[in-house]
């Protein structure tokens, strides 16, 4: 018999999700007014230690209100790292700004702070760190650049809740963190964002954006002074993210403790690089990525397939930002040449790494790289 489909992530919804949905459809609050959209907000901002946190109907519109937020438009460069997914880019291009791409560094996968200097220009607005996959980046020297420059610091820590850099939670370290909730996210309502600030400008901002740019306190005024955006999160939704918040530890020790049983069986397989913790962080593995180098024989895509047909999904790692079709007008010349992400573009793909993944399914997805590798 061939063993289950093992998906390459999978929501677990296993606290007090159905009951707070079911009170919001019973009581009729489905849309973005309700007890469970300021509930999420007020436990979220008390979890990070930030005085706003702000719901919004994803992680995407999440980074744009960022941007919005900081002022960034038409004119502006913001610099983002080169490996990321999509939506970063997207975020700066949607405000008609530039980004500018960064290569990463080879052992945590995220921005390379030794070249963000060289990338800073009269037109330089922000810098948006992306914690990839969990791994929280080197935030002290972007915080200290962004005080020598006076640029807006905004965290892309979709991928990274429950992570620390030093004693601080990802998102809460630079002026404006945005946080995911799709439904692969280590806790989820389906789709659905959060942008968390202590600043109460920006939160203000945030708050007017979001919500079509009708005056804050009286939106029963029809009158718009600039173009808004419809990024409210129902209730419905937030029902789901506050209860998958209560368990939000557990949830980072499940992804932590699946790394942890992937390190043990990995360790000794030649060719396969495995994620780090650096000394200054808490990686919460979000994703469990690896990198097939050349020795490990199979190279990344054959090693897909064989896991593929052994029923074991994967997925492979970002592409290149500055390959896109849709960065192609913008792509900055001065900097122009990302070794590092393309090569681990080529050779990264991330395992099952769902926080409900059991330590036989672990197993199964060692024991199959171990016999590509005999073989
Ligand atoms: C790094 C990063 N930023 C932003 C997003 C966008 O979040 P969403 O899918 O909720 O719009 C994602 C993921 O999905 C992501 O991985």
């Amino acid at each position: 018999m061939p063993e289950p489909f093992l998906p390459v992530c999978e929501p677990l919804l296993e606290g007090n999700e159905l009951d707070y949905v079911t009170d919001a459809v019973k009581t009729g609050w489905i849309s973005s007014a309700g007890k469970y959209v300021t509930g999420f907000e007020e436990a979220f901002g008390k979890y990070l230690g930030t005085s706003n946190a702000i719901t919004c109907n994803s992680g995407t519109a999440a980074l744009h209100l960022a941007c919005k937020a900081a002022g960034i438009g038409p004119g502006a460069e913001v610099i983002v790292p080169d490996f990321t997914m999509i939506a970063s880019v997207y975020a700066v291009q949607y405000c008609g700004a530039t980004p500018v791409f960064v290569d990463c560094d080879r052992r945590t996968w995220n921005i390379d702070v030794n070249l963000l200097e060289d990338a800073i220009t009269p037109r330089t607005r922000a810098i948006m760190p992306v914690h990839i996959y969990g791994h929280p980046c080197d935030m002290d020297p972007i915080m200290d650049l962004a005080r020598r420059h006076d640029l807006v610091v905004i965290e892309d820590a979709a991928e990274a809740i429950g992570s620390a850099y030093r004693d601080k939670l990802c998102g809460s370290i630079g002026h404006i963190g945005c946080f995911s909730f799709y439904a692969n996210k280590t806790i989820t309502c389906g789709e659905g964002g959060m942008l968390v600030t202590n600043l109460p400008e920006i939160a203000e901002k945030a708050r007017y954006y979001r919500n079509m740019c009708f005056p804050l306190g009286d939106a029963r005024e029809y009158r718009h002074e600039e173009i808004g955006f419809n990024y409210r999160l129902p209730n419905t939704a937030a029902a789901i993210g506050l209860a998958q918040l209560e368990r939000v530890d557990h949830y980072v020790e499940c992804r932590r403790r699946n790394a942890r049983r992937y390190n043990a069986r990995l360790q000794d397989l030649q060719g396969l690089t495995t994620p780090v913790e650096e000394s200054w962080a808490v990686n919460s593995y979000w994703m469990y990525g690896i990198l097939v180098e050349d020795e490990f024989g199979p190279d990344r895509d054959a090693v897909m397939r064989i896991l593929r047909e052994n029923g074991i999904d994967t997925r492979k790692f970002f592409q290149p930002m500055h390959a896109q079709g849709c960065t192609a007008a913008t792509v900055n010349e001065g900097v122009g040449s990302y070794p590092v992400t393309d090569e681990i573009a080529e050779r990264g793909l991330y395992l099952p790494s769902s926080s409900g993944l059991t330590e036989e399914q672990i197993e199964r997805v060692c024991s199959c790289l171990r016999e590509m590798q005999a073989a």
